[in-house]
């Protein structure tokens, strides 16, 4: 048994990892973003906006594509389209960013909180019908970190129960369910382009859907009512009367970005996906470690983290999941312990009052967030392939050590 670096010993890394830049930066890129700042045309259906908009309706078969400020107003403006607000209820996951359950609020709807499954950490679909009132009006599946919720039993219930289904594909870009995109199962998806994701612009969201006359409500609202093309100051056709709209616009200078990296999204997600499975067979034969199951109809999955829990019995007396970590990162392995740390509507960010929504199921999502989860971002997923192993090297040396 080696000695751990934390206790004096060698790391396995003696040198830092190669973990590149996030979000990638590059010259092309550079410069079109000084053409678009010299063509003085910086917004309004701009010539990238419209290009991406049909890139990435193409990318994911998609009808449509509705590029977004962030991924936060997409799902207000996905619900706000469908349909849903005052008196609603809508379902969301006991974990996830505050945005899923505080967009339902922003709506004028009630959030509805069910728990995860303790291996995908998506929202559970066993645990849904119980938590389903005449007041029901939609599910906001999230598919989380490197998994995907189960939207087979999730669009069966959705279809038993007259419900829609928005997924919140903030994590999953590039992410197949049996073949189709994420995002193209349920009526909505919702991106976010935010900088720390795996398709970033620093700030950005797009909404997708297959159907044609959802994505042009989408397109509206987000635009101030303009009809999808329009130029600024001529609005041909007038959004229908009561359709309320904001500007949720984003820029030309977001959407280049966004261009230049769609081109790699796919060869990042094959690469992602193919060392999170070599990290998954290492990892899982650790006593005590399993990573985040892989969506059940996954054939290829987007990596927004790489996610694993952590049996805290299957370490040794004195030794808990904070202390693991601090020995990974002593051996150059860039873990962070908890995530997020907090169920959604714990969160020090969360400033909805009680009566404004409902806790329906949390136990599972509480136990592994608050004791057994484990994370690390995207771009250690990118490493050359020798630096892989000695990140799972790492994993064993410190659990043989720790482990019971
Ligand atoms: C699951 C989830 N949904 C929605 C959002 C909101 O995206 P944005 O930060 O672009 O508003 C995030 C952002 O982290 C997220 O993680």
């Amino acid at each position: 048994m080696s000695t751990l670096a934390i206790d004096g010993g060698n790391p396995v890394f003696a040198e830092k990892a190669h973990v590149p830049a996030w979000p990638p930066a590059d010259m092309d890129t550079a410069e079109q973003l000084k053409e678009i700042y010299l063509s003085h045309a910086w917004s309004f259906y701009g010539k990238h906006e419209v290009a991406f908009n049909e890139e990435f309706a193409a990318y994911t078969g998609a009808a449509s594509c509705a590029m977004m400020a962030n991924g936060t107003v997409t799902l207000e403006v996905a619900m706000q389209a469908l349909g849903i607000g005052p008196g609603d209820e809508v379902i969301v996951p006991a974990y996830t960013w505050i945005a899923t359950g505080t967009s339902v609020v922003v709506c004028g709807a009630t959030p509805v909180v069910v728990d995860i499954e303790p291996d995908t950490l998506c929202l559970d679909p066993a645990k849904i019908e119980a938590a389903i009132t005449p007041k029901t009006k939609a599910i906001i599946p999230v598919h989380l970190y490197g998994s995907m919720a189960d939207l087979d039993k999730i669009m069966a219930i959705a279809a038993k129960h007259n419900l829609y289904v928005i997924e919140d594909c903030a994590h999953a870009h590039g992410g197949e369910w049996n073949g189709k995109h994420v995002g193209t199962i349920g009526k909505v998806g919702s991106f976010s382009f935010q900088q720390s994701k795996t398709v970033a612009s620093g700030e950005g969201g797009a909404c997708i859907t297959t159907d044609p006359e959802l994505g042009e409500a989408l397109g509206r609202i987000s635009h101030i009512g303009y009809q999808y093309g329009a130029v600024q100051g001529q609005a041909t056709a007038p959004p229908p009367m009561g359709m309320i709209s904001h500007n949720y616009r984003i820029t030309e200078f977001q959407a280049a970005i966004l261009r230049s990296q769609l081109r790699d999204l796919r060869a990042n997600t094959l690469l992602r996906d193919y060392n999170a499975e070599y990290l998954r067979k290492r990892i899982n034969a650790i006593n005590g470690f399993q990573v985040q199951a892989r969506g059940r109809c996954a054939n290829l999955q987007g990596y927004y983290q790489f996610a694993m829990t952590l049996d805290p019995a299957a370490l040794k007396d004195g030794i808990d999941r904070a202390k693991v970590c601090e020995a990974l990162r002593a051996e150059g392995v860039g873990v962070g312990g908890g995530g997020w740390g907090n169920l959604m509507y714990e969160h020090k960010l969360w400033s909805v009052p009680k009566d404004m929504y409902r806790v329906e199921s949390f136990e599972v999502a509480d136990d592994i967030v608050k004791n057994k989860l484990i994370t690390m971002s995207l771009t250690w997923l990118m490493l050359p392939q020798n630096e892989i192993e000695m990140v799972a090297d790492a994993f064993e040396k410190v659990m043989a050590v720790y482990g019971k």
